[in-house]
């Protein structure tokens, strides 16, 4: 089955509703004829219904950062799964590192927060990687085995069918240090066979694995190169007009 490469800006704790209009009037016509793939960016909860407007009939996705498990409740601060999607999110990330590492995410949490996303007919990005002393240490399948199988508990091979993983080395986030595209091939076919076991060859062959940590518009292209690589997630070379539609048009 083709998997049609999925390129995501990851806004993370950037730009106003108005910024990001103006993004995506700036990325629009940069886009225009990049066909064969799938353009997304996930920006900040307050930007979801302006952004989500202004990206109508681009083929840009729009999606949230991260949701909260229950559908309503007294949860101070928090956003569910509907309210995102009806703010305008088609996908969300889910299990950042950055939600892992400052506000407590753990692989329980994301597995309920998937369910709450595919409840409600969200796309999940579910989010994996090692931090540099887990790498160091050799711990670096170990991990991400355990990560897999966490994240995705409870999850059946029907639900899978809209999951997409992504892979981020915590090592190689906003650091300008990429993981070279072998050292990501590796361990994005460790995943592929992860899923096999956990949920079948068919989801396995699938289901979208995207790199992330440090992609530029002059790396891209090596990374898509290999064939376990489906995509990219994006963070600071995601936040201009320009480098963002250079990285969705990586073969143009
Ligand atoms: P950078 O592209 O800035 O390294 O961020 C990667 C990331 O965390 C995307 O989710």
């Amino acid at each position: 089955m083709p998997r049609t490469p999925f390129l995501a800006g990851n806004w993370k704790m950037y730009k106003t509703g108005a910024e990001a209009v103006s993004f995506i009037e700036s990325a629009r016509p940069l886009l225009a004829g990049a066909t064969g793939r799938q353009a997304a960016v996930a920006v900040p909860f307050t930007a979801l219904a302006e952004t989500a407007k202004a990206a109508a009939g681009s083929g840009i996705l729009v999606g949230a950062q991260n949701i909260h498990w229950e559908k309503e409740g007294a949860y101070t601060g928090e956003i569910s799964a509907g309210m995102a999607k009806a703010a305008g999110a088609s996908f969300v990330i889910l299990g950042h590192s950055e939600r892992r590492q400052f506000f407590g995410d753990t692989d329980e949490w994301v597995s309920k927060k998937l369910q709450a996303a595919i409840s409600e007919s969200l796309i999940p990005v579910v989010c994996l990687g090692e931090s540099l002393s887990q790498r160091e240490s050799g711990d670096t399948f170990k991990v991400l085995g355990a990560q897999i199988k966490g994240s995705l508990a409870g999850l059946s091979e029907a639900q899978a069918a809209s999951l997409i993983i992504a892979y981020e080395p915590v090592w190689a986030i906003g650091t300008g240090k990429t993981a070279t595209a072998a050292q990501a091939q590796e361990v994005h076919a460790f995943l592929r066979g992860e899923l096999k076991t956990l949920l079948g060859a068919k989801t396995s062959d699938s289901t979208r694995i995207l790199y992330g940590g440090s992609v530029k518009p002059d790396n891209v292209k090596s990374l898509m190169a290999e064939p376990d690589i489906d995509g990219a997630l994006v963070g600071g070379a995601a936040l201009k007009p320009d480098s963002f539609a250079q990285i969705v048009k990586f073969d143009f």
